[in-house]
């Protein structure tokens, strides 16, 4: 099966117990690990052999670990004590353009690993796993969403970073979720309506918090998407006290049941600071490593998905960030494998609305650190320059 096809009609659920994908339809997971093969647990002392390993070829291959927050806890631990970065998929960007390292090994998906050979072409970009996707990126190829903006040519294109070198190429901005909502608020404060891809629920979560005027692309996350409103109802009854944190691919009734809604540093950040000592999570759970490093004594209850049935199991871990792992690391600086290489071109068309989201974020920071308080600065959105 080309994975970068995979069939619309089949689900398919990650169970972190066995490590397998089922699908739905009852497939079996020997046809679904074609396309999301995830590496199987490793022992202790295989995994002290590959932590030793990789801190040394980091500094033979003179590389930098990049990881997300979602990703094993040991690259995320490892990433840390190397000097590399563990962060959101914007401070993975900022990181990587900026750090002076010859190659850098990006720990997350494809679209992390495009990311930083964008803003870096002069660097070597390393992935453990080449297959790491994302749904949203799969659900939105690039010459449909050509299609899609030639019905809507007098809208400003955002584009979420969840997509393709070449969905991004055809963007006026490219967003994060930690910089989505300010920067949409920018352009409708001066005016401009919004074509959006991919994520529908990120989409009208950010429609609804800022009035934009927003076409939106019906995309979603095969994680987020299964957080149950309902259910997480049931949850806050049992924990009345429990703060809810929720990623803004979850759905409206997942959202609106938040306390926080944000970027997985925005959550983390939240975890650490608010007064509170149970949180209910709704996203990816690898976050969980870090929230309890930042917020020990704290508890973290998963937010419902749809669980388990005959023929699945839904858990809210992403298929594609579980195929990072130690071994595959080690192989990327050893044999130089999992390249992510550009079209140049195409590289330099994506790297436009990507660099118009790193000022704004670095002024917005500025700003911040200026005033502490974004909420009624107005002047922000006139620092957006023209798209
Ligand atoms: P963040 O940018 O908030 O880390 O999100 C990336 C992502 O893929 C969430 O599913
Ligand atoms: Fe994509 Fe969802 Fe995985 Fe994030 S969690 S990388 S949005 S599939």
């Amino acid at each position: 099966m080309n994975p970068a096809s995979p069939p619309t009609k089949q689900r398919r659920w990650f169970d972190y117990d066995t490590h397998t994908l089922t699908s739905s339809d009852g497939a079996s997971s020997a046809t679904s690990s074609a396309w999301a093969t995830v590496p199987p647990p490793l022992p202790p002392d295989m995994r002290d052999h590959y932590r030793e390993r990789i801190k040394a070829l980091l500094q033979r291959e003179n590389a930098v670990l990049v990881a997300h927050y979602y990703v094993d806890a040991d690259l995320q631990d490892l990433a840390r004590e190397t000097g590399g970065c563990v962060g959101d998929s914007l401070e993975m960007a900022r990181f990587g353009r900026d750090h002076e390292a010859a190659t850098i090994v990006v720990a997350g998906v494809r679209f992390m690993g495009e990311t930083a050979r964008i803003l870096s072409p002069e660097k070597r970009i390393l992935m453990p796993d080449l297959g790491a996707t994302c749904s949203l990126d799969l659900g939105c190829p690039a010459e449909d969403f050509r299609a899609f903006r030639a019905q809507h040519p007098d809208r400003t294109v955002v584009v979420y970073a969840n997509t393709s070198a070449a969905v991004k190429a055809q963007a006026d901005w490219v967003v994060t979720s930690s910089v989505g909502l300010d920067i949409v608020a920018s352009l409708h404060a001066r005016g401009e309506k919004i074509l959006w891809a991919p994520d529908r629920h990120l989409g009208s979560y950010i429609q609804r918090e800022t009035g934009a005027d927003m076409v939106l692309w019906q995309g979603s996350c095969l994680v987020h998407n299964e957080f149950k409103g309902f259910e997480l109802e049931g949850l806050r009854q049992e924990y009345p006290h429990a703060k809810v944190l929720a990623h803004p691919e979850s759905p409206d009734s997942v959202v609106s049941q938040a306390d926080v809604v944000g970027s997985t540093t925005r959550l983390i950040q939240a975890a650490t600071e608010l007064d509170a000592t149970h949180f209910i999570v709704a996203t990816d759970l690898g976050i969980l490593h870090e929230m309890r490093m930042r917020a020990p004594g704290k508890t973290f209850l998963a937010a419902p998905t749809a669980g388990n049935s005959a023929a699945c199991k839904s858990c809210a871990f992403c298929p594609w960030m579980a195929m990072n792992g130690l071994a595959g690391v080690a192989a990327a600086l050893e044999q130089g494998s999992g390249e992510i290489t550009l079209d140049p071109a195409l590289a330099q068309a994506a790297r436009l609305p990507i660099a118009r989201m790193l000022d704004f974020a670095a002024t917005r920071q500025a700003r911040v650190q200026a005033s502490g308080d974004l909420e009624h600065d107005t002047e922000l959105y006139s620092h957006v320059g023209a798209a």
